[in-house]
């Protein structure tokens, strides 16, 4: 699902910056550099990729979906922030990408088709009361919403808790999808409700799509679809 922009910038760089999975799908070339880095290293991986466009090299700093959601782009402009003044004046463009949730949606149909919302799951930088209190809130609000990030190996216990607190504030029937690894070959597709969702339906290749209490599911032969009506009635 590579935009043609995007495509047009890696096939005009000198250099790809980004985390190892993300390098590796880029095809090798003469004249093209690949830097491929650890997940956590994150400002190290933007300060280097500033430093050798200011040197003159045409650099791609790549993430999955869109490098603005939940991704490189802010890592970029914090160490433009952070580095020496030149930085400001690099020619910096931020190519936008199709974002998982998305991807994710029209593979179920159009479950956010009304008001959403997207929240990341993950602890790692911020406060897990923080994510809590959005949780509940977008919860009352009924949103729609879409979780990144929903349960890693080494914070289990999270995405359970999500479950927990969306069981207290929703209907047993609310929708619930689970996207696994969209777009690719191990694409897989699970269309539920909040009453069947288990915590280990969700990991890392993971996007989770709850629907607000409008999102309806049509049965049918195959796959059914899940779909947010356009309008809320008083
Ligand atoms: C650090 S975020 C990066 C999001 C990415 N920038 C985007 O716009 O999709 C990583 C999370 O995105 C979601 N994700 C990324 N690619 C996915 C895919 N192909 N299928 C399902 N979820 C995906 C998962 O929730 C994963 O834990």
């Amino acid at each position: 699902m590579i935009t043609p922009d995007a495509q047009a910038a890696i096939d005009a760089a000198t250099d790809i910056v980004g985390y190892i999975p993300y390098v590796r799908r880029i095809m090798p070339r003469d004249g093209l550099v690949l830097h491929e880095t650890d997940n956590r290293v994150e400002m190290e991986r933007a300060a280097h990729a500033l430093q050798m466009a200011s040197d003159g090299h045409r650099v791609v700093v790549v993430s999955s979906g869109d490098p603005g959601v939940f991704a490189m782009a802010s890592a970029v402009y914090e160490a433009v922030e952070a580095g020496p003044r030149t930085w400001r004046n690099l020619d910096i463009r931020v190519l936008p990408g199709i974002t998982a949730m998305l991807a994710a949606a029209a593979a179920a149909g159009a479950p956010l088709g009304h008001d959403f919302c997207t929240i990341n799951l993950s602890d790692n930088l911020k406060p897990w009361a923080l994510i809590e209190k959005r949780l509940r809130l977008a919860a009352e609000a009924d949103f729609a919403m879409a979780f990144y990030n929903p349960r890693s190996k080494s914070r289990p216990e999270g995405f359970e808790r999500t479950l927990d607190i969306l069981t207290e504030c929703c209907e047993p029937e609310r929708v619930m999808i689970f996207a696994r690894a969209v777009s690719t070959p191990d694409q897989a597709l699970n269309i539920t409700t909040l009453a069947k969702a288990t915590p280990d339906m969700a990991d890392m290749r993971t996007v989770v799509l709850v629907g607000s209490s409008l999102t309806r599911v049509i049965e049918r032969d195959g796959a059914p679809i899940a779909y947010t009506p356009r309008s809320v009635l008083e």
